[in-house]
């Protein structure tokens, strides 16, 4: 498939939007520095903190705490590494009845309860075995992505 090109400059902090990428659907969202900072303070719990499994393997460029190019932009497909369902998060549109009241964000997949947080790392003992992959992307201008 063609990379897709994608205009990133009307989205806002805390705001998430969808593109597909050869069939897939890629989320891109803006995380805000609550979201950033919240990053940060769960890596124990997750089962690859620092992205070194390879059943997605993690561009270099996105080999960080963030898994992103800018800290604030998190490119990321859409499916789970287990069975491959969509998860949802509270941007997901619509109503998100799986998704308990208080969830603190991040990615929670529907079939069979694999969490992910905001980066797209996998909590730990949940049925998915890998984090969800970023795909090969790169930056145009400020506000261009390529994605693919
Ligand atoms: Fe996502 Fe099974 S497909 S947890």
């Amino acid at each position: 498939g063609a990379p897709v090109e994608v205009d990133i400059g009307g989205l806002q902090p805390g705001q998430m939007m969808t593109v597909e990428w050869r069939g897939k659907p890629v989320w891109i969202i803006k995380r805000t520095p609550e979201q950033l900072e919240d990053l940060k303070k769960h890596d124990a719990q997750l089962a690859d903190p620092n992205s070194e499994r390879n059943q997605y393997p993690t561009p270099d460029y996105a080999k960080n705490e963030y898994r992103s190019i800018k800290p604030e932009v998190f490119v990321g497909v859409g499916i789970c590494s287990h069975l491959g369902c969509s998860p949802v998060s509270k941007f997901t549109p619509g109503p998100q009845p799986s998704l308990p009241s208080d969830w603190p964000g991040g990615f929670l997949c529907p079939c069979h309860g694999s969490t992910f947080d905001l980066a797209g790392r996998v909590f730990k003992n949940k049925p998915a075995p890998d984090n969800l992959e970023v795909p090969p992307h790169m930056y145009l201008s400020d506000n261009t992505l390529l994605i693919g």
